[in-house]
């Protein structure tokens, strides 16, 4: 049984308990982190902890630890539950306090910190890539902050499973945002282009890490949305996101993308990544 972290204590994951009154619980009102850990090591952790700050300062609620002290909880619930691959999920709520649409004054915040094995993706993701569908996006308008209130992801992801497709690329007004759970790229001609960092879209770490690839390899890369049209004619689509990495969309709405297998620019992407995680990131 795995150990959880909960208010200031760790715990057996069946003896972890949180008030009905929990604002999460009753209102959603909260945010989160998924952080990947390989070989013990949290992957990108400083990243992970600037953007949950961001989350919170978006939604008004004071972070009830400093970098160090997330840091410290965040490693030693790692090494609690063994080591080697994990995945990470932090949970911050506003705190238990009466059902009311307004915030609750003097209430402390819900902090939850939970590790489960991170399984390697499925091969055939890779050597094959996934399919996608496009959905138009029903989210709300401050997509950046990572809230924990994932009822639209999670009918769009739905959708796309009932489709027979394992993502959702999201379309808002004419132009591709990103996925359900994962940020967007189409390669026109050599040049990826993924959505700049907005309202719109989650600022993944992930998305980061193939910025940062992509420039110190001379890949071109542009931050800007395409067009509905422009995703339907991608040479290659790609998604991105802590737990699945970087991986290649080869069927969209039943149709080939490009030549219907991973594209060669993925391919380096891929490559890339990889040496980079090995590198310790
Ligand atoms: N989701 N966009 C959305 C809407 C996401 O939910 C995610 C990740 C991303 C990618 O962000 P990152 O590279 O930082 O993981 C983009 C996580 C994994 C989840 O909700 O489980």
């Amino acid at each position: 049984m795995n150990e959880v972290y909960l208010n200031g204590e760790f715990l057996a994951a069946d003896k972890a308990q949180v008030s009905v009154f929990d604002r999460g619980f009753l209102l959603g009102d909260g945010v989160y982190e998924v952080i990947p850990v390989y070989a013990g090591v949290c992957f990108q952790l400083a990243g992970h902890l600037t953007r949950l700050q961001v989350s919170l300062d978006g939604v008004r609620m004071a972070n009830p630890y400093t970098i160090s002290q997330w840091q410290d909880i965040i490693e030693q619930l790692v090494e609690r539950n063994g080591g080697g691959d994990q995945s990470v999920y932090l949970q911050v709520t506003r705190g238990v306090a009466p059902r009311d649409h307004v915030f609750p004054t003097n209430t402390t915040p819900t902090a939850f910190v939970m590790s489960n094995a991170l399984h390697p993706v499925p091969e055939k993701y890779k050597t094959q890539g996934i399919a996608a569908i496009t959905l138009q996006d029903i989210r709300w308008q401050n997509c950046n902050i990572k809230a924990i209130t994932l009822l639209p992801n999670s009918l769009l992801k739905q959708q796309a499973q009932d489709a027979g497709a394992q993502e959702a690329l999201l379309i808002r007004d004419g132009y591709l945002t990103e996925g359900a759970a994962s940020n967007a790229y189409a390669v026109i001609d050599g040049t990826i282009y993924t959505a700049p960092k907005d309202e719109k879209v989650l600022p993944g770490i992930t998305r980061e890490v193939v910025i940062e690839l992509a420039e110190k390899n001379n890949i071109p890369l542009v931050e800007q949305a395409v067009t509905e049209q422009q995703l339907q004619q991608a040479d290659e689509l790609w998604v991105s996101s802590s737990t699945k990495e970087v991986l290649p969309i080869t069927i969209l709405n039943g149709n080939k993308v490009g030549a219907g297998v991973p594209g060669v620019v993925w391919q380096q992407m891929d490559t890339l990544y990889q040496d980079y995680k090995k590198s310790g990131g």
